[in-house]
């Protein structure tokens, strides 16, 4: 059998497990990938099936109407299927920009990203936030140039242009032969194949042809003379300027190998898929605050990185993503809940396999399970089999546009709060309530929130609402001893607000400001970010 991971010591169920996310600029080619990936994981029997996706999130319009049909975005959040030995496990993240922030917390379940870029634009604005968010992290990176079917730039530009403008050395797995219309395919370095592309069918796989090096003959039956001399003049020149694949330097991330393809025709997604199962990497240790859980430790652990709310509304039910870092986990098993302290029994829990979800018997290290619940689980929650374990690393960020919400019905106040709260536990907005007066400041990272929250209070709790300027534009969480703390916030009433949390949080529109009480109260720390426990 295959050698599956680094780690022969691993039991082989979590050995073969690799949990991924793709990263890229809008219109890279994501959506398109996501669905080529499930066609060849067998998670689906069509191509168009995930579609319907990637063109909803176009305009605003649709994506809100997107955004109320739970199901598709719900059952997209993590996809399990089976890809040769492998189980892969793909966490989706948000594309636009606006919810960076949960894009933010669903790289903490990942141990591997795919960053896929247009071979004819390179590295875009988008993309670049996102690599560095993995790089913090040093998640390994899989690179994967997309569209070649279409006029790129030169291999070698392309690959410079990631070396110099993310600084991470680049290896190339494939190289294309041709570009556009001349496009062929590519051949792959790693395996010594040449892999053509079938322009007829989209759905199809390429022609695997296995070559001896170079100099084989059989190149010259496929590929025409001038096309060939410079595949072997730029392989030669990439062997002397490029690095060779390192798998160590792969999995510090210091190194990303690239491989060049077009996911609309179905090509070299296959080879990318390889790349991910055979170079791994396979579930990685967590960080939490006591001690690193690694995955093959006995017990299950796991923690909550995303909440996604009312996927039928009517029901108030949830459902809390939950990574295992470690361990066996089957169905009907009680865990601890460790922020409330009670045993929770995990009775239905769901794996998302593409557009369907199904009950999970059984889990492992490495996997996401959805669990439904009425709101106990929160982002940042750990559940163990009695360890009170704290996850570290998920952190919430500051807004960085505030509004005041208003309840069309004054009556209604009530309502809104209840709906505020549950937006601000799925991590959707930040709800502050200020010290005086009666009504919440919200806090969001991009506009396009406000409005998706508009169209969700008004569809989930029939409450129309109309959010307003707030005078202040900057919040900080408050922190530090407590009489110095109390001190501050008996002062200045005016600014203070408290999260959903009950978090202590100062609220400004000058930065000036921020500066100021730094300097007079040393003891007092305002943070931009607070870690989500
Ligand atoms: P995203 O999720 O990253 O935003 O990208 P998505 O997959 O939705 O792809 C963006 C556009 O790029 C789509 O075109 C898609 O068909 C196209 N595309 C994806 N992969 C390839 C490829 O390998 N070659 C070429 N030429 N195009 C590709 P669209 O016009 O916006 O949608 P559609 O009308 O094609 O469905």
């Amino acid at each position: 059998m295959k050698d599956l991971s680094n780690r022969p010591d691993l039991p082989a169920e979590i050995a073969r497990r690799r949990t991924f996310a793709i990263i890229s600029h809008p219109d890279a080619g994501k959506t398109t990938l996501t669905e080529k990936f499930l066609l060849f994981g067998g998670a689906i029997q069509m191509a168009g099936q995930v579609r319907a996706k990637g063109e909803a999130r176009r305009t605003r319009s649709d994506f809100m109407k997107l955004e109320q049909d739970r199901g598709i975005s719900v059952s997209a959040s993590a996809m399990s299927f089976e890809f040769g030995p492998y189980r892969f496990n793909l966490v989706d993240t948000p594309g636009h920009s606006d919810f960076s922030e949960d894009t933010y917390r669903t790289l903490t379940a990942v141990d591997a990203a795919i960053m896929v870029i247009d071979g004819a634009k390179g590295v875009e604005s988008q993309t670049r936030k996102l690599f560095e968010v993995c790089r913090l992290r040093d998640l390994p990176i899989l690179t994967f140039c997309n569209k070649m079917d279409r006029e790129a730039r030169d291999t070698f530009e392309i690959i410079d242009e990631i070396q110099e403008n993310l600084a991470i050395d680049v290896t190339p797995a494939s190289w294309p032969i041709g570009m556009g219309r001349d496009f062929l395919g590519c051949y792959d370095i790693l395996n010594d194949r040449l892999e053509l592309m079938d322009r007829a069918d989209r759905n199809r796989v390429a022609e695997s042809i296995k070559i001896e090096g170079l100099d084989d003959p059989k190149l010259a039956q496929h590929v025409p003379a001038e096309q060939l001399s410079k595949l072997r003049e730029e392989l030669e020149m990439a062997k002397e300027l490029l690095p060779a694949f390192d798998r160590k330097s792969f999995l510090e991330g210091h190194l990303t190998p690239i491989w060049f393809g077009s996911a609309i025709n179905s090509f070299g997604v296959k080879e990318l898929m390889s790349g991910i199962g055979d170079f791994g990497p396979e579930p990685q240790p967590q960080t939490a605050a006591e001690r690193q859980i690694a995955p093959e430790e006995g017990k299950v652990a796991g923690f909550v990185f995303k909440v996604q709310a009312n996927m039928d509304p009517k029901h108030r039910d949830r459902v809390a993503f939950v990574r295992l870092a470690s361990g066996h986990f089957e169905r009907g098993m009680k865990l601890l809940h460790v922020r409330s302290k009670k045993p929770m029994a995990v009775s239905n829990p769901v794996l998302f396999l593409a557009a369907d979800r199904e009950l999970a018997e059984e889990a492992w290290a490495g996997d996401i399970i959805g669990i439904p619940n009425h709101g106990q689980l929160r982002i940042g929650d750990a559940l163990t089999e009695g360890e009170a374990l704290k996850f570290t690393g998920i952190p919430s960020f500051a807004p960085e546009l505030l509004q005041n919400v208003r309840a069309g019905d004054p009556m209604k106040a009530k309502h809104l709060e209840k709906a505020l709260m549950q937006f601000a536990e799925e991590g959707a907005a930040k709800v502050f309530k200020p010290s005086i007066g009666s009504g919440f400041v919200v806090g969001v990272v991009g506009p396009l929130q406000f409005d998706v929250l508009a169209s969700r209070i008004e569809i989930e709790y029939s409450l129309p609402v109309r959010f307003e300027q707030s005078q202040f534009t900057s919040a900080r969480w408050v922190t530090g001893p407590k009489a110095d703390v109390e001190k501050f916030v008996n002062a200045n009433k005016g600014h203070i607000a408290h999260d959903h949390d009950g978090d202590i949080v100062y609220l400004t529109r000058l930065q000036w400001d921020i500066d100021r009480i730094e300097r007079d109260h040393p003891a007092l720390k305002l943070s931009a970010t607070k870690e989500m426990m």
